[in-house]
């Protein structure tokens, strides 16, 4: 069993998006086993991003989390990440395929709904930013 933290970003909650989103992970068979409606402070949104800290978006990609409520999860499955990670689509939005919730609800690599996690060790250093581990349905 794998897990995967994925973000609903402030856009995805802003049009309305959570249910449908929430229903792709579902249908797939995964399991949710963390979920919280969240602001998301400054500090916590440089350190999800900070493999990004010297690209020239970062900036842009920090102020973007933090500007809305974003719904954080965890969901639990045999491939989590590869599996969430097709769910959600290519990054860019305007690239992503029909049916993926990108493909779907994105034009653009800035506003794109959702963020996944794209390893495990991705997943190990951003799931604490979002959930203490007692928030978690073992
Ligand atoms: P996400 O999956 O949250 O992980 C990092 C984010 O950086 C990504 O989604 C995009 O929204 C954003 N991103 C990646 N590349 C670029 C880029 N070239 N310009 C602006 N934003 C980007």
């Amino acid at each position: 069993m794998e897990r995967t933290l994925i973000l609903i970003k402030p856009d995805g909650v802003s049009r309305k998006l959570v249910g449908n989103v929430i229903s792709r992970f579902e249908n797939k068979g995964l399991k949710l086993i963390a979920m919280k409606l969240m602001k998301v402070s400054r500090e916590k949104a440089e350190l999800h991003y900070s493999v990004h800290s010297l690209k020239p978006f970062f900036s842009g990609l920090v102020s973007y989390l933090i500007s809305g409520p974003i719904v954080a999860m965890i969901w639990e499955g045999d491939n989590a990440i590869i599996s969430c990670r097709n769910i959600c689509g290519s990054t860019d939005g305007s690239q992503a395929s029909p049916g993926s919730i990108r493909g779907d609800f994105s034009l653009n690599i800035e506003e794109n709904i959702v963020h996944a996690s794209d390893s495990q060790e991705s997943y190990i250093h951003e799931y604490p930013i979002f959930f203490n581990n007692n928030e978690i349905m073992e």
